[in-house]
């Protein structure tokens, strides 16, 4: 892709970059299909996806302090303008990771991994809202994007209105926090893996008053109960897992973002939707309809056909 080629030197670095991006993207994958398994786990017995967004933001800051506190990790250096340049990234984060989490508390994870799909589409106009010009070819290539996720979405068996604007607010939020994210982390002597932390520290401090006023600590300790009166004590190893792999994944993510364009991120994130779509699917026995499966299946080769467009 144009924007990585100019940020590698010359050919050795090209293909050692493509290697470390590879591994980069398969374990960000794998992380993200455990992730989704354990959050719909917990969101079906537990459905309060405000506190369990908030616990994945808390979990991957305690890892993070602890990490740089034994110095498993250096601390980043930062001042007062680093955290201000960071609070409407760490916004929209705080808006992209809730948005998500409650659509996937009221829809089948494929459903609103198929909507997130569309994300591409996103990257694609809010690039041109902020003056970036794209080749004909890749604005055709959003059609079947578009079309397919329409198609998806329309044939859905068990469509709920909140479930798919959350879905679309995320893909909206998460567009714009990876085009800032890049920015931020230019020039700047932080990493990927460090900025991921910072951004998950402030996101937790953005989100925890919201959290409280829109579920709170009543509804949360009945749920509780709830929970493991069904479930049994292992409902805590799955919050447990749910908020471990949030961070790593997200972690695993940035580290990528770090080294590519926002646009190939989106690309990468729209290939990682098949793994979970199909393996959700399988582990949660969700009814799928033909039709609606070729939608999804249309979007995500309009993603392939987009890559190809932007080469
Ligand atoms: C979240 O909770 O942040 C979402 O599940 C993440 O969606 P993503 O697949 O776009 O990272």
């Amino acid at each position: 892709y144009e924007a990585d080629r100019s940020e590698v030197g010359g050919a050795p670095s090209k293909a050692a970059k493509k290697v470390k991006i590879g591994i980069y993207f398969a374990t960000w994958w794998v992380l993200n299909v455990v992730f989704n398994i354990y959050n719909k786990k917990v969101l079906n017995a537990f459905p309060y996806p405000w506190l369990t967004s908030t616990l994945s933001l808390a979990c991957g800051s305690l890892i993070m302090l602890f990490c740089w506190a034994t110095k498993i990790v250096e601390p980043p250096k930062t001042d007062l303008q680093f955290w201000k340049d960071l609070f409407p990234v760490a916004v929209l984060h705080t808006i992209g990771h809730v948005a998500a989490t409650v659509s996937m508390s009221k829809v089948a994870v494929s459903f609103t991994h198929i909507i997130k799909s569309a994300e591409p589409a996103f990257s694609v106009m809010v690039s041109r809202l902020l003056g970036e010009e794209f080749p004909a070819p890749v604005y055709l290539s959003l059609i079947p994007i578009i079309g397919g996720c329409g198609l998806a979405a329309v044939t859905e068996l068990n469509f709920n209105m909140i479930g798919f604007m959350g879905a679309m607010i995320s893909n909206l939020a998460f567009v714009l926090r990876n085009i800032y994210s890049k920015k931020g982390m230019k020039g700047k002597d932080i990493s990927g893996m460090n900025y991921y932390a910072c951004l998950s520290m402030l996101s937790l401090v953005i989100l925890t008053p919201f959290a409280i006023a829109v579920e709170g600590p009543q509804m949360w300790a009945a749920g509780w109960q709830t929970a493991l009166s069904q479930i049994g004590p292992q409902v805590i190893w799955w919050v447990a897992a749910q908020s471990i792999f949030y961070h790593l994944y997200n972690q695993v993510s940035y580290m990528s973002l770090d080294e590519i364009s926002p646009l190939t991120f989106s690309i990468g994130n729209t290939m990682k939707r098949i793994s979970v779509i199909v393996s959700s699917i399988i582990i949660f026995h969700t009814p799928v309809q033909p039709i609606n499966a070729l939608g999804a299946a249309i979007a995500i080769f309009g993603t392939f056909l987009y890559s190809q467009a932007n080469q």
